[in-house]
């Protein structure tokens, strides 16, 4: 069969296949199934019992387009068994007290491991898995494409920013949290997706992130904040997340806690150089300044750093 040729390696496990389509291993040493072990008409004889509005989904969407050559519908590709592995056995009726041979099958509740599943996909997604995918946070937790990807959809939610945060909430509830909090990234909104901060695939950043370190991730958007300032305020040069919640919390500005508690949790206040208590609090009659809103902010303004020739105590 042509639609065979492409098979360069394949590993029989049960009823499972492994890797198809390695354009670059050698053909000689490969083992290789049987063409009996597929379908004998391809899709059409999965559609005989599966022709229902989960396969009409396919063919609207990216995968069952026949103008993708390198796609499961191009010419002398495996159809609906490039994906779901030789279903020959499957397809056909089984003996009298016997079960249909299973194929693979996709997502977390299915019985296919997760490695397995995938290696389907990377057969022929061999540069995403490479560059990407591999080692990521996700791998490493064997969480399966097709926990995030749809294939049997006319478009993947994932794909589109405005979709993709309900797809990764769908599973990272303590984020979910985090964005419905009152002071959050506007990700629920749709203006920013999950991928605007981290690589969809995993990086080899920390948590992630597209960029090198946090600092790097927030002041792609946030140029303001870039610095280097004449004066610095070293938590800043540190780490954005020593003040502010990345994703989202109770405080304005996403703050970690309100001033003045977030600055003293560095800063004593005692002794204080100009805070002289004025004559209202003597009196008894008035607060510091110290606890005023906006309170430490109120005089130190350029929290992020100043360039101001005199802006040493980040006042101006
Ligand atoms: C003769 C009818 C028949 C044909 C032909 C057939 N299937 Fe199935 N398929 C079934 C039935 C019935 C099930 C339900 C599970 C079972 O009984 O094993 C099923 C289950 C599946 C499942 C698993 C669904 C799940 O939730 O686990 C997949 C995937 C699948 N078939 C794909 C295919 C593919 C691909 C082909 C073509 C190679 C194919 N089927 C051909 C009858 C068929
Ligand atoms: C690009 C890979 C790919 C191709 C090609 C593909 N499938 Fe699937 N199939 C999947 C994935 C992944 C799922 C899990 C649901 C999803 O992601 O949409 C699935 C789910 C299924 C299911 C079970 C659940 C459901 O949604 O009904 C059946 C049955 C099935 N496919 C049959 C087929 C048939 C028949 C064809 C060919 C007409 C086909 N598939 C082509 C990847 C594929
Ligand atoms: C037979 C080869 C083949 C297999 C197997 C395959 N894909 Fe694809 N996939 C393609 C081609 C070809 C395209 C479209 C052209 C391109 O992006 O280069 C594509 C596109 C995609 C896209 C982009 C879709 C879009 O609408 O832009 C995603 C996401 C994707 N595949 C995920 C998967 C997942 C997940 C699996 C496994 C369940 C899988 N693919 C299996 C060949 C394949
Ligand atoms: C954690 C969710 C998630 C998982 C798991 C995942 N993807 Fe993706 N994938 C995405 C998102 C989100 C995008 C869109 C990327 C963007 O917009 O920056 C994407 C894009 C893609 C694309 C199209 C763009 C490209 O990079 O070529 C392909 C193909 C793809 N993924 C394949 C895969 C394969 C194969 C796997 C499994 C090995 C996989 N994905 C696992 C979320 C995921
Ligand atoms: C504005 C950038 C940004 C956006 C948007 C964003 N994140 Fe994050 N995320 C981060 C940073 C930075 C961290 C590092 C941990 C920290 O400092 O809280 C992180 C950490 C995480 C972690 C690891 C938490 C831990 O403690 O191990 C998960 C999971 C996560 N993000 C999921 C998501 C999801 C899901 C979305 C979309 C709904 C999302 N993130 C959107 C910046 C972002
Ligand atoms: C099927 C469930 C699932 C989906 C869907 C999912 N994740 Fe995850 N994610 C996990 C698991 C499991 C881990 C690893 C364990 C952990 O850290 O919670 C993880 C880890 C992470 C981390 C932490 C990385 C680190 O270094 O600590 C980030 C960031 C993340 N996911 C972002 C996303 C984004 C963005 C999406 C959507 C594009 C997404 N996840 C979709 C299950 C999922
Ligand atoms: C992809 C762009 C982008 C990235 C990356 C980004 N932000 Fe934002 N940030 C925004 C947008 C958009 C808003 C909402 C602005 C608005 O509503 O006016 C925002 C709002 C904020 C606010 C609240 C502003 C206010 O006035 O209440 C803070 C604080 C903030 N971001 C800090 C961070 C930190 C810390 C990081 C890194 C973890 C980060 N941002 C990464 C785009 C980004
Ligand atoms: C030492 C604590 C601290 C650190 C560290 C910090 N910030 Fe802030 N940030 C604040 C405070 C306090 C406010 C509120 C200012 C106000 O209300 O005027 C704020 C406000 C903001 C705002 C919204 C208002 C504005 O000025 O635009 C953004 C955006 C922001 N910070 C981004 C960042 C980024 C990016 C980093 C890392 C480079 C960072 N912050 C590090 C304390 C900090
Ligand atoms: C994570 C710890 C941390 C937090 C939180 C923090 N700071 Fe700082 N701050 C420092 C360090 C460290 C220095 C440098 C001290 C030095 O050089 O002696 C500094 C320096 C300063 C200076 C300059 C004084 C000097 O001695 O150079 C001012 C003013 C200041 N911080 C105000 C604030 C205010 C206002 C806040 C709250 C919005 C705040 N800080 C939050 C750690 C912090
Ligand atoms: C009424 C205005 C005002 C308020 C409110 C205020 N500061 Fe100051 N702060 C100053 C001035 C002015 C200086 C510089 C004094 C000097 O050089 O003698 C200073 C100096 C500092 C210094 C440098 C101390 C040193 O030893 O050089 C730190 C740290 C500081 N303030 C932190 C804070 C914190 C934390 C708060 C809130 C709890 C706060 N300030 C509230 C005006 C204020």
């Amino acid at each position: 069969m042509l639609r065979l040729r492409r098979i360069a390696q394949l590993c029989w496990l049960g009823m499972i296949a492994v890797g198809l389509a390695m354009s670059d291993t050698s053909a000689a040493d490969e083992p290789t199934v049987a063409a009996s072990a597929y379908s004998q008409f391809g899709a059409d004889t999965c559609l005989t019992c599966h022709a229902d509005e989960s396969t009409a989904l396919l063919f609207r969407g990216t995968h069952g387009q026949r103008r993708h050559s390198a796609g499961p519908f191009g010419a002398q590709q495996l159809q609906c068994e490039a994906c779901h592995g030789p279903g020959g056995a499957h397809a056909r009726r089984p003996a009298a007290g016997q079960a249909r041979p299973a194929v693979v099958s996709f997502g977390a509740a299915s019985a296919t491991p997760p490695e397995t599943q995938n290696a389907m996909c990377v057969s022929c997604h061999r540069s995403t898995a490479q560059h990407e995918w591999s080692g990521s946070s996700h791998e490493r937790a064997a969480v399966p494409c097709s926990s995030c990807h749809q294939v049997h959809a006319s478009a993947d939610p994932v794909l589109a920013r405005v979709t993709q945060p309900e797809v990764c909430l769908g599973c990272h509830a303590r984020q979910r949290h985090e964005f419905a909090l009152p002071h959050a990234h506007p990700v629920r909104q749709g203006k920013m997706a999950c991928t605007d901060c981290h690589g969809a695939h995993g990086t080899t950043n920390e948590w992630d992130l597209v960029r090198l370190t946090v600092n790097d991730t927030c002041v792609s958007c946030h140029a303001a904040k870039r610095g280097p300032f004449l004066w610095e305020h070293p938590p800043v040069v540190e780490r954005c997340t020593n003040c502010h919640q990345a994703h989202g919390g109770v405080h304005p500005a996403l703050l970690t806690q309100r001033a003045p508690f977030l600055c003293q949790q560095c800063h004593a206040q005692t002794g204080h150089p100009s805070i002289a208590r004025g004559p209202d609090e003597l009196a008894g009659a008035g607060p510091s300044p110290y606890l005023l809103a906006g309170s430490c902010i109120n005089c130190h303004s350029q929290v992020h750093g100043s360039n101001h020739p005199s802006g040493e105590q980040l006042t101006r």
